[in-house]
């Protein structure tokens, strides 16, 4: 520990001002943890935050001696020169970490914790409990979190680089499995984590079969809806409908799926084989659509691993990816909607679950104002929420913004009790300003953070306050 100021005037039980002693500014840096040994009685562990230099000489606005010098090149008197950092206190030490009464006496001394020391043993609530990354700034200091709010679920904000999915991929994963959780990862792009793990433990969505009702939408909108103009059209559609219903196309191959639904739907539509009037119209209005029927679109709902068999496979191997490039957002989100019914099903019928679902790319499921399906996806996440904390389901939302047009929907984001933010978008400064000024973080400090540093604060944050830690990128970057 090193000695590096004393308390000033005007501090309260939460908050203070530390005078630094000469020399110290050079070296003393925002977000160090100091130790202030309180002359009130007791060891009062804080953080350093909104450093201020100020010199007498040197007041702008007005005419003085030192402002003359400095006005013709001079160098004005550093006599009246100071520094002070903004203490905020995280609690008072002893065998656990307490919330601090007592007010902090002026001119009560502040040590600093050196590379030596090891500020993090008075904030782990038990010996050898989890880790996840480290405080900014001290590779050896691990910032203990506390896992049994694992389940109270978590929220990652960066914008885009921020170092989300890093964090997601190096940290949250390896402590989520430590906790004992199962992992499915949705890769919306499927760039950030299908290509780091080994092929045993990804698969693409276009394997996973989807249910009749998402199948049979999602066909007809690749006919064009056959030229009908509302969705709920006329006797192709239905027939259509009907047909994927019946689950007979279940199994087949590509040429075969093609074949037997041409047929069918001929039969159908058009039994006698007329050559003319409705029964010939429709005919012609089918297979229309049919031409408009792409192999690949095809291909994506020819999958046959079912929701339950994703639920065996993740318990199975641990982790499990889900690949989702090369779909559309409707496909993608019909997929985790048919998952998530599955799931919220299996709780409502009381079973635990011991499964973290990782969304990255959170807006496209639960944005702001959602639309069309992304409605459902957003009720069922608020659900999924609201069952998980009992059934210990994770939800870890990634999300480049916080709120309003950038960020997720205000009733999931009230779900996340831990949250991580990282260097966030502009347009979420008053969002991010409202979470973090009342711990003396100032929002613009959040606007330049670099890659993969972020503020933890919520319920897993063994302080009240919220601390800034980064991590390591391990050389190879491959997972287990
Ligand atoms: N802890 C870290 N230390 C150093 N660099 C990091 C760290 N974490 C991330 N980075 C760098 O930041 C880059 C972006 O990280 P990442 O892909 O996780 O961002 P992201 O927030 O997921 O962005 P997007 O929203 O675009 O997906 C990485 O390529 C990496 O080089
Ligand atoms: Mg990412």
């Amino acid at each position: 520990m090193r000695a590096i100021g004393i308390i000033a005037s005007d501090s309260t039980e939460n908050d203070a001002r530390v005078i630094l002693n000469e020399g110290e500014e050079k070296r003393v840096r925002a977000e160090d943890l100091v130790l202030v040994e309180n002359r009130n009685e007791g060891k009062i562990l804080a953080v350093l935050r909104r450093g201020l230099g100020s010199n007498e000489n040197l007041k702008p606005g007005g005419y003085h001696p030192g402002v003359a010098y400095a006005r013709i090149g001079g160098r004005p008197s550093m006599a009246k020169e100071t520094y002070d950092f903004a203490l905020s206190v995280i609690g008072e030490t002893g065998e656990a970490i307490q919330q601090n009464k007592k007010i902090l006496a002026p001119g009560s001394l502040v040590q600093i914790f050196e590379d030596n020391d090891d500020p993090m043993q008075y904030l782990a609530r038990k010996k050898n409990g989890s880790t996840l990354g480290h405080y900014e700034g001290q590779c050896s200091w691990e910032v203990p979190v506390d896992c049994s709010f694992i389940s109270y679920h978590l929220g990652i904000f960066a914008s885009t680089g921020g170092g989300k999915s890093f964090l997601a991929r190096h940290q949250m994963i390896p402590l989520l499995q430590k906790a004992g959780y199962s992992i499915l990862v949705l890769d919306w792009k499927g760039r950030d984590y299908a290509p780091h793990y080994p092929k045993e433990n990804v698969i693409s969505i276009s394997e996973i079969a989807l249910d009749t009702e998402t199948v049979a939408g999602y066909l007809v909108e690749k006919m064009k809806n056959f030229g009908y103009s509302a969705y709920s059209g006329g006797n192709v559609t239905q027939a259509v409908e009907e047909y994927i219903d019946g689950q007979k196309w279940r199994g087949l191959s590509l040429t075969e799926f093609r074949y037997v639904l041409e047929h069918s739907i001929v039969n159908e539509l058009n039994p006698t084989q007329l050559k003319s009037g409705r029964a010939f119209e429709e005919e012609q209005r089918f297979k229309r659509g049919l031409r408009r029927l792409k192999d690949t679109d095809i291909q994506n709902i020819l999958g046959t691993i079912t929701v339950q068999d994703i639920l065996n496979l993740v318990r199975e191997k641990g982790i499990l990816i889900v690949d989702m490039k090369r779909t559309g957002s409707d496909e993608k989100l019909s997929m985790f909607l048919t998952f998530a019914n599955y799931i919220k099903e299996l709780m409502q019928n009381d079973e635990d679950i011991d499964l973290a679902l990782l969304i990255d790319e959170a807006p496209q499921y639960c944005p702001f104002r959602p639309g069309g399906i992304q409605e459902q996806t957003t009720d069922i996440i608020i659900d999924l929420c609201a069952l998980g904390r009992t059934h210990k389901l994770s939800i870890c939302l990634l999300s480049q913004g916080i709120a309003g047009e950038i960020g997720i929907n205000a009733a999931v984001r009230r779900n996340l009790n831990t949250q991580f933010v990282g260097k966030i978008h502009p347009l979420d400064m008053n969002e991010a300003s409202s979470w973090l000024s009342p711990f003396n973080i100032d929002a613009k400090f959040l606007l330049s953070l670099p890659p993969g540093h972020f503020f933890l604060m919520g319920s897993m944050n063994p302080s009240p306050i919220p601390l800034l830690l980064t991590f390591e990128i391990p050389p190879d970057g491959k997972h287990q």
